[in-house]
């Protein structure tokens, strides 16, 4: 470690896995007696954690790294590191477009991080990008950014390959953690006043398949139910492939697991799934709302769906609106179709043009907005139970803020001290994005 280097700042982007992954890294530099830096300005080192799901990401990327090289240019002694999911896809390329970056490292190098600062420099660039043998970085320090609620990694990788996704070549192979480590992890974690966890992977319900432990992710769900402090716990995500009846029971029998689910169904149109390969067809993944919904009728269902697939006809795109209007999810993230590097779907016919693509997604947008928009609506004069994670930010003092259930956020007055419990609000409003409510004493 440089002795110069005290001030780090990591700025992150992509899915929660990254920002999770942010936090190990400050975890990680804590260890070595670094701070963290308030703004990029007064850093030593700072390090951009990036993702690679679809083109504009990547091009955010660029955009933002370019911001740098002027403080770069002012400060020569600052260092500069690309991480995630961009630097574990093109290692050592990104210095042709950024060359003043000065390190890059993978998804699996988190741990190596102190050597690498120390070697890191003008003369000595290179990219640590190599997939580790039997990785475990949830032994990492983590420092987290909530302290009521946390993330907590219960497997790494995907083995899926859907023929549109990058995920599986920037995150290595489907691994799980063994439950006694994840219970260690989540009972340390409640020790110091975590009250909620939110179970990561990319495909939680294959949980455990590869281990020899008997221990599947409905029996993982009952295992941390029992623990004693832990108030309420999700997962994402959710493959509607692997989503089992056993799992859906857990989900209505457990009381500490919130009815709550994102089931990404990407399209209603079978042809479209296929050629997806995401093994379901739009029939069996009704069945499983219909059955979660039977079981669990307030369930609040999340999904994400990709417009302009290739080869999507208007008939293919219409299914998936129709499935929008049925099935009224509390809200859906939509995305265009976006080319991906190594991906199967690069080399599919039928690619459609940027305006077909982005007509498709402004019409479901506008569509989930309205349906989001009522929904909220539609709690109004209902009771709620919050989990109480701080201040309200933007609404200002003597406000608090936390997440329903179904976890919808949710503002209203109260006192500090009520943070990190659990308590009851009326709904008053139902707005865009959120709920503001009165709290029932
Ligand atoms: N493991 C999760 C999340 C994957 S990434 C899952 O399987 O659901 C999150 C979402 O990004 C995906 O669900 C998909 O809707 C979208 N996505 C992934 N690759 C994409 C691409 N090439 N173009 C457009 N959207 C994409
Ligand atoms: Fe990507 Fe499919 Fe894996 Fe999700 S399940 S990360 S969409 S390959
Ligand atoms: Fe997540 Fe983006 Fe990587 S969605 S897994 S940070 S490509």
């Amino acid at each position: 470690m440089r002795s110069t280097m005290k001030r780090f700042k990591v700025l992150t982007f992509g899915c929660q896995m990254n920002e999770h992954d942010s936090e190990k890294m400050s975890g990680v530099l804590t260890a070595e007696g670094m701070v963290k830096a308030g703004s990029p300005e007064d850093a030593d080192l700072i390090i951009i954690n990036t993702c690679s799901i679809r083109e504009k990401a990547e091009q955010k990327f660029y955009s933002e790294v370019g911001k740098l090289r002027q403080l770069k240019a002012d400060n020569p002694s600052l260092v500069i590191a690309v991480s995630g999911c961009i630097a574990q896809q093109e290692g050592a390329k990104i210095l042709r477009r950024a060359p003043f970056v000065d390190l890059i490292f993978g998804n699996q190098n988190i741990k190596d991080l102190p050597g690498l600062i120390g070697s890191a420099g003008i003369d000595t660039k290179k990219a640590a990008t190599d997939f580790a043998d039997g990785y475990e970085h949830a032994l990492l320090p983590a420092e987290r950014e909530g302290a009521v609620s946390s993330f907590v990694n219960i497997m790494y990788g995907c083995d899926n390959f859907c023929s549109y996704c990058v995920v599986p070549y920037v995150r290595g192979r489907e691994k799980s953690r063994k439950p006694e480590d994840i219970i260690t992890e989540i009972e340390k974690l409640v020790e110091s006043g975590c009250r909620e966890v939110t179970l990561l992977g990319q495909n939680v319900n294959s949980y455990g398949r590869r281990l020899d432990t008997g221990c599947g992710f409905p029996e993982l769900l009952k295992r941390l139910d029992k623990l004693a402090g832990l108030e309420r716990i999700r997962f994402v995500t959710s493959h509607p492939r692997d989503l089992s009846d056993e799992l859906i029971e857990a989900m209505a029998g457990l009381p500490k697991v919130c009815e709550c689910l994102h089931l990404p169904v990407q399209s209603a149109s079978d042809r479209m799934l296929e050629a997806m390969n995401r093994g379901y067809t739009f029939n069996d993944y009704m069945r499983k709302v219909e059955k979660l919904r039977n079981l669990m009728p307030d369930i609040a269902l999340t999904t994400d769906i990709i417009v302009g697939f290739p080869g999507e006809t208007d008939e293919d795109y219409e299914a998936t609106v129709k499935a929008l209007e049925d099935i009224r999810y509390e809200g859906i993230f939509s995305f265009k179709y976006s080319k991906r590097p190594n991906t199967k779907a690069v080399v599919m016919p039928g690619h459609l043009p940027e305006d077909v693509k982005a007509a498709r997604l402004d019409r479901v947008i506008d569509l989930q907005n309205a349906i989001t928009e009522e929904n909220n609506k539609a709690m109004e004069e209902s009771v709620v139970e919050v989990l109480v994670e701080g201040g309200d930010k933007t609404g200002g003092q003597g406000r608090l803020s936390g997440k329903s259930r179904g976890g919808k956020t949710v503002n209203f007055e109260g006192d500090l001290s009520l943070v990190g419990t659990l308590v009851k609000v009326k709904v008053t409003e139902g707005k865009k994005h959120s709920l503001s409510g009165k709290l029932v004493v």
